[in-house]
C-alpha cells in the first residue's frame, strides 16, 4: 500500500498531527510549502478520487489549538464575534465546548493528543 500524508497548516497543529500520522505508519509527508508537492497531489487527487471514492472518505476527527497571540486579524474577529453571541445566550445556557472557549478566550489552548489518532490510524491499518 502505497501511502502519503498531505496537509495544509497555518499555525501549525494541522502540521503535528499530518507528522503524528507519517511517523505512525512509516510514511512520506508532503510540505505544502512546497509549490511543487502541491501540484504534485492536486494532480494525483484528480486521478485517482472518482466521486463515488469521495462519497466513501472517511471522516476523523481531531480536536486542535488555538493561540489568540498568533490569530490573523479574520480569525481574530471571529472569535469576537462568536463570543458576543455566546455571552448573549448567557454562560449556563451555554455547551461546555461553548463554555471552554469564554473560558480560555485570549489565551492559548491546545488539545492536540496523539492518542486520538488511533481510529484512524487503525482504519489505515486495516485497509488491504
Ligand atoms: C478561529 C479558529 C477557531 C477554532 N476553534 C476551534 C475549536 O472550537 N475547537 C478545536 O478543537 N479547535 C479549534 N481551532 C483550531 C483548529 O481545530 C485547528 O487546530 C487549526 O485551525 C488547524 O490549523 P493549523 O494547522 O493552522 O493550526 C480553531 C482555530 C481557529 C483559527
Amino acid at each position: 500500500m502505497n501511502i502519503l500524508v498531505s496537509y495544509g497548516s497555518k499555525y501549525g497543529t494541522a502540521k503535528r498531527y499530518a507528522q503524528w500520522i507519517a511517523e505512525e505508519l512509516a510514511c512520506g509527508l508532503a510540505d505544502p510549502e512546497d509549490p511543487e508537492n502541491v501540484a504534485h497531489i492536486e494532480s494525483r487527487l484528480e486521478k485517482v478520487l472518482t466521486p463515488e471514492m469521495r462519497e466513501k472518505i472517511r471522516q476523523f476527527h481531531l480536536r486542535g489549538g488555538i493561540d489568540y497571540s498568533r490569530l490573523g486579524l479574520t480569525h481574530k474577529a471571529m472569535m469576537a464575534m462568536l463570543r458576543r453571541v455566546m455571552l448573549k445566550k448567557g454562560y449556563d445556557n451555554l455547551r461546555s465546548e461553548d463554555q471552554m472557549m469564554l473560558d480560555t478566550y485570549g489565551g492559548t489552548v491546545d488539545f492536540t493528543n496523539r492518542e486520538s489518532l488511533a481510529p484512524l490510524l487503525n482504519y489505515v491499518r486495516s485497509l488491504p
